[in-house]
């Protein structure tokens, strides 16, 4: 494999000195602000993070906060992020910090991968931001930015594609190793971007640049195609009495684990399977209507959804329904309960 040049290092810290971005977590060295951006950041966009990161730490400033915060208010916090299993993780790693710790917030990049959620990347953009410690932080946009430079076909999607890509950085990166890795990343994020869109005027390595110098920057990086993702059918009910709505809560292990969710079961039902769904909830339909439909992508499956909208009469208790679904008034549902986005289309009803 092509080398990584050395003259990069100069080049890169002197033009994101000049270019970077003015990002919240970039006013501090502190280590759990600058954990809870890159956690974040993970499978969300910058612009959509900002808000998330603000109030966030408004809520919860310290890790104490964080290890103490009631589950439900920590999903309400996270709610529209998405991949809720990363707000349990951090949850999960703020009692680790606590309890194994001794609440001071691990600083090395081998202790900080002891954390749950916190693999090789987010340890290494920690140890380097907040510590200075001189390892790498390979994300997606490191990877896109070494495969052009070094003009590399490897699988970016291959774990030991990621590994070289590791070893080729390491001996280069300077003392001022936070910077170092948020310029490769920040390269990566305005610059050197996917899709056929590359700004090679623009790029402060274009003259280092192999791919460029062979022409062939479009074509990389190689990914190999992920398995395609399984289409699950589902049917989901909007069950209310003009002030309530039925929510059920999802197990605790598996997609959503947790999560309040509207009522919904596996296939599309017809009208004589619908009527049989809402009897087995413990709700008795005065009448109901066709929502249209929709679809929501997680990361390994799609929901095909059909809805309805299903009107019970008001003598409910709040209780009725089975032990997993019961009825909720409007305003208290969107004030404290996360519902997942995959619901978006007809939560948008009440
Ligand atoms: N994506 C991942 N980490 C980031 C960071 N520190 N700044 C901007 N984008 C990022």
């Amino acid at each position: 494999m092509n080398k990584i040049p050395c003259e990069i290092v100069p080049l890169l810290l002197d033009w994101f000195a000049q270019n970077k971005r003015d990002l919240p977590w970039r006013h501090t060295k502190d280590p759990y602000p600058i954990w809870l951006s890159e956690i974040m950041l993970q499978q969300t966009r910058v612009e959509a993070v900002k808000p998330y990161y603000k109030r966030f730490l408004e809520v919860c400033p310290s890790v104490e906060a964080l290890a103490s915060l009631p589950e439900e208010q920590l999903y309400k916090l996270w709610e529209g992020l998405g991949y809720y299993s990363r707000a349990r993780n951090l949850q999960k790693a703020a009692k680790t910090i606590l309890s194994d710790f001794g609440g001071v917030f691990p600083s090395d990049h081998k202790s900080l991968q002891k954390l749950p959620g916190i693999g090789d990347y987010t340890a290494g953009a920690i140890a380097s931001i907040a510590f200075g410690e001189r390892v790498p932080a390979v994300d997606g946009n490191v990877l896109r930015v070494v495969a052009r430079l070094t003009a590399s076909d490897k699988d970016i999607a291959l774990p030991e594609t990621k590994a070289a890509f590791r070893e080729l950085l390491l001996p280069l990166i300077p003392e001022q190793a936070g910077d170092f890795n948020q310029s490769l990343i920040e390269l990566g994020a305005t610059v050197c971007l996917p899709n056929g869109e590359p700004k090679c005027e623009s790029c402060p390595l274009a003259s280092l640049c192999r791919a460029r110098m062979e022409g062939n920057v479009l074509e990389l990086p190689k990914r190999s195609k992920k398995p395609p993702r399984k289409i699950e059918d589902r049917t989901v009910l909007l069950i209310e009495d003009g002030g309530r709505t039925a929510l059920s809560k999802r197990p605790d292990k598996g997609l959503l684990a947790g999560l309040y969710e509207l009522p919904n079961t596996k296939g599309h039902l017809d009208e004589a399977a619908l009527l049989t769904f809402i009897r087995s909830l413990g709700f008795e339909p005065l009448r109901w209507s066709r929502l249209e439909d929709a679809k929501h992508i997680f990361t390994h499956v799609e929901w095909h959804m059909i809805a309805y909208a299903v009107r019970i009469s008001p003598e409910f208790d709040e209780r009725a329904g089975s032990d997993r679904c019961f009825l909720v008034d409007n305003e208290i549902l969107h004030r404290d309960y996360a519902i997942p986005s995959a619901f978006s289309a007809y939560i948008k009803y009440l």
